[in-house]
């Protein structure tokens, strides 16, 4: 069974150093999941636009998300607030739980969900 992305997530051009993005992606079933992708310099990392306070999606609209002034991002149902090193919840209604991760990594400028991305030539 081949991986069901051949595509990459995106490019890291469009992702803004300290920025937070979402993306579509098929993960192991058929519908595609949304994601939470934030570039912090060379890295990335991604979570499903999943908040664990009452499954929620994160963004007030797709792709819109609110960013505390310190940077957290702030799930725009209840206000639970997370921090995009691990992805914990660090303040609201369900601080101590944490996002979950998605293994994204980064090859010739583009992120790719994890082992997806074509070998090196
Ligand atoms: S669903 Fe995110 S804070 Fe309630």
């Amino acid at each position: 069974m081949g991986s069901l992305n051949t595509e990459p997530l995106l490019s890291l051009d469009v992702l803004a150093d300290g920025a937070v993005i979402e993306v579509e992606a098929r993960l192991d079933g058929e519908d595609a999941e949304s994601l939470v992708v934030h570039r912090q310099g060379a890295s990335v990392r991604a979570w499903l636009n999943v908040c664990p306070h009452a499954g929620r999606r994160l963004d007030w609209a797709p792709g819109q998300f609110l960013r505390s002034r310190e940077g957290l991002l702030v799930c725009a149902a209840h206000g639970a607030s997370f921090e995009l090193e691990g992805g914990q919840c660090v303040a609201g209604p369900c601080r101590g739980d944490a996002l979950r991760a998605v293994a994204v990594e980064v090859r010739d400028g583009r992120v790719w969900l994890a082992g997806s991305a074509p070998a090196a030539g």
